[in-house]
């Protein structure tokens, strides 16, 4: 097959399961011409959701145990994928695997960034090149390792006429900030979905607030959006990056004290948070004419509305409308930024990241 096939694979913040994208890179486009969204069993996910209420990185342990176990899984879904496309693994040029995000920590003496699924693993099971580990050499080079996204949203999304910024709203969300002159900044802005999902597990026993239709039945609590948006992170300058190790149930039961509330009010004034942060960062950032937003948070209908409102002068969208699948960017990222790496592309990460210098983006593994 006279085909470049590149295979993306995910599984964010949010540990809703694997994303992976079949990308067709050929004739100078990018074609996905397959993607599915595969949950974890059961087994993997009361791991990974044990591991995260214990606030701490894993046990060396316990972190190869998982390491192999995804990397099996990551390798299955990926046959899978192929399968379903009507194709053969020897039709694939390579699979760019970002694996789960177990930790991730940039800051202090000891900068450390772990997602897990081994890359030699998926390498064996499907004989296929793979390419992981995309955010250990930004992080040596004294970047944060994240967000990479804003690298991919800038060759996708950047527009001469127009002053456009891009939001990935997943478990954490991520804004990309694309000048009609040039350039591309980003970071991550604080709380998407995880505080919405984790507080609807708790109280509806739901994965997530469909359509944010619980969080559309209660009030704003004023005191406690102002007590929330008061967190350091908010006003931190970029670069940032943060996860769960910072915005997670425990961070939230502080913030709510010995003061008695409606749980259904929590839910809404979580989903307002995330909405004035994202506004507030947008507007320091210099607004932008169009936002964008990709991430399954653009399927929470509650939540794109109050973002409409707290950006009255922004037309808010979905990529859906310019040429990509929301659900399907950021697994996309992972195909494209494997192709990078076998191409030897060094990234311009410093304005995203803070790196020190331009770095080589991800390890790679022949089968
Ligand atoms: N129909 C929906 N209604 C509300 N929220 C949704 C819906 N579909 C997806 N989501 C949200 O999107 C999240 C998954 O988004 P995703 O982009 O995969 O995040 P991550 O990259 O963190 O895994 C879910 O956890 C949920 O909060
Ligand atoms: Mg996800």
């Amino acid at each position: 097959m006279n085909e470049e096939l590149i295979i993306g694979m995910l599984s964010g913040t949010s540990r809703d399961g694997v994303d992976a994208v079949l990308v067709n890179f050929s004739h100078g486009s990018m074609d996905i011409l397959h993607a599915s969204c595969i949950p974890y069993p059961a087994a993997i996910k009361l791991t990974l959701d044990q591991l995260l209420a214990t606030g701490a990185p894993p046990s060396e342990q316990l972190a190869k145990l998982l390491d192999e176990n995804l990397g099996r899984l990551f390798a299955r879904i990926a046959q899978n994928l192929v399968h379903e496309a009507g194709m053969e693994m020897g039709d694939i040029r390579a699979i760019g695997s970002h694996g789960q995000n177990v930790w991730h920590q940039p800051q202090g003496d000891r900068p450390v960034t772990i997602q897990l699924g081994k890359g030699t693993l998926i390498a064996r099971n499907t004989s296929t090149t793979v390419v992981t580990d995309f955010r250990s050499a930004d992080l040596r080079a004294g970047g944060q390792g994240a967000p990479l996204a804003p690298l991919f949203h800038q060759r996708l999304f950047h527009s001469e006429k127009e002053d456009r910024a891009i939001l990935n709203l997943g478990g954490i969300a991520n804004l990309t900030i694309l000048p009609a002159n040039g350039g591309v900044s980003g970071f991550d802005c604080g709380p998407g979905n995880c505080l919405l999902d984790a507080w609807t597990q708790r109280h509806l026993q739901k994965d997530y607030d469909d359509h944010g239709h619980w969080a559309a039945k209660g009030q704003v609590d004023p005191d406690l959006l102002q007590r929330m948006l008061a967190d350091p992170y908010f006003k931190r300058s970029s670069p940032k990056s943060t996860g769960l190790e910072h915005f997670n149930i425990t961070w939230l039961e502080n913030m709510l004290a010995d003061t008695a509330r409606a749980e259904v009010d929590v839910q809404t004034t979580l989903l307002e948070l995330s909405a004035q942060s994202i506004s507030i960062s947008l507007t320091e950032a210099g607004l932008p004419k169009r936002l964008l937003v990709c991430g399954g948070g653009v399927h929470n209908t509650f939540l794109m509305r109050r973002l409409a409102a707290a950006l009255p002068d922004v037309v808010v969208e979905s990529t859906s409308r310019y040429g990509a699948d929301p659900d399907w960017v950021e697994g996309s990222l992972f195909a494209w930024l494997a192709r990078e790496r076998l191409n030897e592309s060094v990234q311009n990460t410093p304005p995203i990241t803070g790196a020190s210098k331009p770095v080589l983006l991800g390890v790679i593994h022949q089968p």
